[in-house]
């Protein structure tokens, strides 16, 4: 079982416009200091997401919760945004068969379908709750910081819901949240709903490790010891300040000298498998609010992470990627061996144009592809890089979700800022609450209106 990461293409021996080789062997040091901080900041206990895959506690509070669900329910509906859904969706759609929840109850093995509402937009919400047997479907309220404005309005309307059909609450929600702060905790003890814990040293983006993502996946069947195994595998292999040794640190650190240095601030991941497509969004949300920041001086930095998937970006994406600015960096992400494969039937011998194909596997295709992507993009001076797993299961998820998260942390402190908060996103939020006329938040609202107004001289 394996996660490697083959940065061949990031240097500029193989590729011109690369980092040049002695440069990152000389970051070496850089390295050892942002890994000393994130390192001294994790044994403070300020930084948890390394330890969760070490956590019995968390562990035991899932599968305690799981036991007790069992067969009861068809449907699983999580209500949660940003870091508190993008992780479950993530790992349902690399870990379950495709079209998880179309398939019927034996195709499931009884098990529940899981869908994640992580939008405020009604056409979603109406169009899954209707098609719901409420008194078969368990909701998982989902927030770290128990007020985040969309996940609260979706609670109220299926609270509502419940309510309304006569069933009991406990028996049909479950809030996944801080141990003590938040709406949330309280409404949990005072109506007995069972409540389990992100602990307050994990952020939104870093808990797919925690019950935010282990509590939906080990509900529709994912082995989630297995997925903790494999991220366990990855902070022990990660332990190394060489930076030559460590995955991630090396992740980070060419990808900082890229952005920073070689002028390269755009940073597409592109999974070559459909089931990993969704690790792309995840990653987006990772990369993006923990690296965009303002500096202590007063610089704005970050890279700007783009999602793509091969082959189909092939004819949508590549071509910017080829002879647009030359502002990117790609990582792939590649597959060794496939749950399954189909041979191309070697038919029409006389047509060249489908001749080459019969007898090929879809499987070598999608490869070659990728391999010859990436070829191409070194022809143009367009550094890429490949982090290959063995196969998709829940040990290479795990592993490979602690790379990125590993190095999100590295490429914070390379970067001198906090990769654990999110200031930027205060300011919207609280014009939020005052448009939407939260009581204490009059200012805000003051301040909006203030805003220049929209004029009738721009529009069209
Ligand atoms: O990474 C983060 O902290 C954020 O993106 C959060 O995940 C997102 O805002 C949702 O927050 P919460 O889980 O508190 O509802």
């Amino acid at each position: 079982m394996a996660i490697a990461l083959d940065y061949t293409f990031m240097l500029d021996a193989a590729v011109r416009g690369g980092v040049p080789r002695e440069v990152f062997e000389g970051a070496g040091e850089a390295f050892q200091a942002a890994q000393a901080s994130v390192e001294a900041r994790r044994r403070s206990g300020e930084l948890g997401f390394p330890d969760l895959p070490t956590n019995g506690a968390l562990l035991d509070q899932v599968e305690a919760f799981v036991a007790r669900a069992r067969g009861r329910y068809t449907d699983v509906v999580l209500l949660g945004i940003g870091g508190s859904s993008l992780g479950p969706i993530a790992l349902r759609n690399a870990l379950r068969p495709p079209l998880w929840n179309q398939l019927d109850a034996g195709a499931r093995d009884g098990l529940p379908r899981l869908h994640v509402l992580d939008n405020v937009d009604p056409h979603t919400i109406d169009a899954v709750l209707s098609r719901l047997d409420l008194a078969r479907a368990l909701f998982l309220v989902i927030s770290k910081s128990g007020g985040t404005a969309e996940t609260m309005a979706q609670y109220l309307i299926a609270r509502a819901r419940l309510t309304r059909a006569g069933l009991p609450l406990p028996d049909h929600l479950c809030f996944v949240t801080d141990p003590q702060k938040g709406a949330l905790r309280p409404i949990a003890n005072a109506d007995g709903i069972p409540a389990l814990d992100i602990p307050a040293n994990i952020g939104g983006r870093f808990s797919v490790l925690s019950p935010v993502g282990t509590l939906p996946a080990a509900l529709i069947g994912i082995d989630i010891r297995a997925l903790l195994d494999g991220a366990a595998a990855m902070v022990a292999r990660c332990a190394t300040p060489d930076l030559l040794a460590n995955p991630a640190g090396t992740y980070a650190v060419l990808q900082w000298w890229s952005d920073v240095h070689g002028r390269k601030p755009v940073q597409v991941l592109m999974p070559y498998s459909d089931p990993l497509r969704d690790i792309a969004l995840w990653f987006v949300q990772l990369w993006a609010e923990s690296l965009g920041k303002v500096q202590p001086g007063g610089d704005h930095v970050g890279p700007t992470p783009l999602p793509a998937l091969g082959a189909t970006d092939q004819h949508a994406q590549v071509q910017l990627f080829m002879e647009g600015p030359a502002d990117k960096t790609v990582t792939f992400l590649a597959v060794e061996t496939p749950a399954v494969d189909i041979t191309i039937p070697a038919l029409h011998a006389d047509v060249p144009d489908l001749a080459y194909l019969g007898g090929h596997t879809m499987w070598s295709l999608l490869n070659a592809e990728r391999r010859a992507t990436a070829g191409a993009l070194a022809t143009r001076g367009r550094p890429s890089c490949t982090i290959t797993l063995d196969r998709v299961d829940p040990w290479h998820l795990g592993g490979l979700m602690m790379l990125f998260e590993l190095a999100t942390a590295y490429a914070g402190a390379l970067y001198g800022v906090n990769a654990f908060d999110q200031p930027g996103v205060e300011q919207g939020k609280l014009f939020t609450y005052g448009i939407m006329g939260r009581a204490g938040f009059e200012g805000a609202r003051e301040a909006f209106e203030k805003l220049p107004r929209s004029s009738a001289d721009c529009r069209v």
